[in-house]
């Protein structure tokens, strides 16, 4: 990148030196949230690096994010033209691709209008407030029957090896009208391997920024490119069945609803005709991958705290008992009645913040931040982790405290406070599956709250030291659970 000309009143960002060819990668490390928090004592929330030849805007601080992402929005939405991002769905996701803000807006519109129907379809029965109710009470019903029978078959489970089917369910169901079993290979091995997924995409990948890194032979970087050509295999093998049994008056799900809107169009004289079919059909591989590991990463999170905390697994018990009782399966509508697991699952975005940054943004313009010059095309890291983590923000913030979010009595979460937490991104590019994401969040937890109580296996103590990533995991581990009388 050529160095622009700062104009008048503009200053250079600031940064550490960085080294010829490599930039900064050494000081990064690791465990990027780390280095680039620490970094802003000496630099401040507004900064530079260099992966590679390549400069790097990072921000922190929930102000100056907010003044990138919301009240410059339009400089700060773009994506960066990355090595990794042309293997996600083949260069055509809606959250990676680089595509022009025009074909990004219509899609984005459209997979939230999807979205937005078929979770608020109303559900086959009366007992269901809607369809998403629905999908999750009853996979979650199968996975504490599920978790029974691991137990009593091997003493011992994985948490994320179950929890990611049932996640993966609940989105089979919407996107694919679908369900598959906890034992289906094919599933299996999309959903239990995809660590390499968000090591390659996590921000400050170093092939994503030095050319010729990518020309090395990497393990990691074989089985990113496999697992992504494994996804678009298995998706487009469903959507081609749902373009054989289409039919216009039965729409039976997502994919179902995107055809439908290709079709539409077809028809019309003046439809935008700048995104093809692929780019709208293939909406629905974004909405299946974002939809199963971000939540079934949060749900393991939620099972390991527990586990860590058992104090807290057991008030959040007595509290499920006390206000909504053991005899039925809990529902939504009881969220206000459980404040102790809303505050939970709240503090755990935080601690964990599992998300440390959003998928990289790119500016579309020269623009400016806090006084600093930007130029047009500068990749953007926005550090969530150290927003959640600011002493400036979170009163001790190492520690993790869920009555943080409650008022004295502990019958409310302070809303102002759980809007602090940062983690599903914040303006143009949010997160547009954060209401699927809390809903699935709550109402999982709340019926393995109810049903099961989570121990550490003697002799193998946890370990939550996250593994870096886009989604941040812990590591794989072996516990107990037993299920609690229904009375
Ligand atoms: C984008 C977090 C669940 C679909 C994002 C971003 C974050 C995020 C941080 C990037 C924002 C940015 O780049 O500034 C989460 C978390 C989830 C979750 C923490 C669960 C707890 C979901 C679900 C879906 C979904 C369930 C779909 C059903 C998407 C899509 C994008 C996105 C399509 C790309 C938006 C765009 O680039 O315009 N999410 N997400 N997410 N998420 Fe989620």
């Amino acid at each position: 990148q050529l160095r622009k000309k700062i104009p008048d009143g503009l200053k250079p960002l600031p940064g550490p030196k960085p080294l010829p060819i490599i930039g900064n990668v050494l000081e990064v490390g690791y465990n990027p949230h780390l280095s680039l928090t620490a970094m802003t004592k000496r630099y401040g929330h507004v900064y530079q690096i260099h992966i590679g030849m390549r400069p790097v805007l990072v921000i922190s601080g929930i102000d100056a994010v907010r003044q990138a992402l919301i009240k410059q929005g339009e400089e700060f939405s773009g994506r960066p033209n990355l090595y990794s991002f042309q293997y996600i769905n083949d260069g055509k996701s809606l959250a990676f691709s680089t595509d022009q803000a025009g074909v990004w807006r219509t899609r984005r519109k459209l997979a939230m209008n999807a979205l937005r129907s078929f979770t608020s379809l109303s559900g086959n029965s009366a007992k269901y407030s809607c369809r998403l109710e629905e999908h999750i009470s009853k996979e979650g019903e199968y996975l504490v029957e599920r978790l029974k029978s691991v137990m009593d078959a091997s003493g011992s489970f994985d948490p994320f090896r179950h929890i990611v089917v049932s996640v993966a369910n609940v989105i089979c169901g919407m996107c694919f009208g679908k369900r598959y079993s906890h034992d289906d290979q094919q599933l299996l091995s999309l959903v239990n391997l995809s660590d390499e997924f968000g090591q390659v995409v996590g921000s400050g990948n170093p092939s994503d920024f030095i050319p010729f890194l990518q020309f090395l032979p990497s393990n990691t970087m074989k089985k990113f490119v496999d697992i992504n050509a494994r996804f678009n295999t298995f998706v487009q093998k469903i959507v081609r069945e749902h373009y054989a049994s289409f039919d216009k008056n039965n729409i039976r799900d997502i994919t179902d609803a995107l055809i439908d809107h290709c079709e539409d169009r077809k028809l019309d004289e003046n439809a935008n005709v700048q995104v093809s079919d692929e780019k709208v059909v293939g909406i629905v591989n974004d909405l299946f991958g974002a939809g199963f590991d971000t939540i079934s990463t949060a749900l393991s999170w939620a099972v390991a705290y527990m586990v860590a905390y058992p104090e807290i697994q057991e008030r959040l018990h007595q509290q499920m008992k006390e206000n909504v009782g053991l005899d039925r399966i809990p529902c939504l509508a009881d969220k206000s009645r459980l404040p102790l697991l809303e505050a939970f699952i709240l503090e755990i975005f935080r601690h964990s913040s599992f998300l440390p940054f959003t998928i990289p943004h790119c500016t579309s313009k020269d623009t400016s931040l806090n006084g600093f010059f930007i130029p047009k095309d500068t990749c953007v890291f926005i550090n969530q982790w150290q927003v959640n983590h600011d002493p400036e923000l979170w009163k001790d913030p190492a520690s993790f405290v869920p009555e943080r979010f409650l008022n004295a009595d502990g019958t409310e979460v302070n809303k102002m406070d759980a809007e602090k937490v940062m983690i599903f991104g914040l303006g143009r590019r949010r997160c547009i599956g954060e209401a699927i994401g809390r809903t699935e969040v709550f109402l999982f937890m709340a019926i393995l709250v109810q049903r099961l109580q989570f121990q550490e296996m003697p002799g193998q103590p946890l370990d939550m030291t996250p593994e870096y990533g886009l989604t941040m995991k812990h590591k794989r581990c072996q516990l107990r659970a037993s299920l609690r009388p229904r009375k």
